[in-house]
């Protein structure tokens, strides 16, 4: 019962996913988290596998860029192979004065200019992407006891990459912690379709400043989001 995207059978994801946008950052989850790990999904190289974390079945699917992209997936996910909780590990850009570059951040929602929310409503309703308090609480206690200081709040997710025309100052004074592309449409989904969505992400660059990471820091930082979102999943 392959879909358009997924070639994996009926029971081959486990009920709760880990979801980085790059299918290479997948892989790599795979392979340094989990045992007993099979390749699930291949098609557009959007990859997906699943294997144990201390003895729990836990699935890893990239979703590529983007809430039209990560639609596909968690739609997908959700209606034919069941997935009840999708957990967003990714990146973005840091925002608020207080967010520095290798933070990590929870959504507890997500503020966005998507055509895609918009248009589920219309009628001038501004819909408020939240994410799933269970999984968000979870999640901020097995950071403070990893010593890991997440900050939680909002995080914006933009329908474009490359945006000249955006008040970013406006929103990072409203309290937008930072900015990705996908958080907003996880959100809306979970809540249409009925599984638990929750975004961790690291902070990979500022808008608003200069700073470079080294690439031992960035995969410091990495490796401690994906214990989180891991601990998070089997709770
Ligand atoms: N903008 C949008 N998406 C991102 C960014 C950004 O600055 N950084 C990482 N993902």
């Amino acid at each position: 019962m392959a879909t358009p995207h997924i070639e994996a059978e009926p029971g081959d994801y486990a009920d709760v996913v880990l979801m980085p946008g790059d299918p290479l950052r997948a892989k790599y989850i795979a392979e340094t988290f989990l045992e007993d790990v099979v390749q699930v999904n291949g098609v557009r190289n959007c990859l997906g596998f699943t294997g144990t974390y201390k003895g729990h079945r836990v699935s890893v699917q990239a979703s590529g860029m983007g809430i039209p992209s990560l639609s596909i997936y968690t739609n997908e996910l959700a209606t034919i192979y069941g997935v009840k909780t999708i957990i967003r590990v990714g990146s973005c850009g840091g925002m608020a004065p207080d967010v520095k570059l290798r933070d990590v951040l929870l959504a507890s929602g997500s503020t966005t200019d998507s055509a895609v929310v918009t248009n589920t409503f219309g009628h001038g309703v501004h819909y408020a992407p939240l994410a799933n308090f269970e999984l968000l609480d979870t999640a901020y206690h097995v950071a403070k006891e990893q010593g890991v200081d997440v900050k939680v709040g909002d995080i914006f997710a933009a329908d474009r990459f490359y945006n000249d025309e955006l008040d970013m100052k406006k929103l990072a004074d409203y309290g937008v912690l930072g900015t990705e592309m996908e958080s907003a449409g996880l959100y809306l989904l979970g809540a249409k379709l009925g599984f638990r969505a929750l975004s961790i992400l690291t902070v990979s660059d500022l808008i608003f400043g200069e700073g470079k990471t080294t690439s031992e820091e960035r995969e410091k930082t990495f490796n401690d989001m994906i214990t989180i979102a891991l601990e998070t999943a089997i709770a």
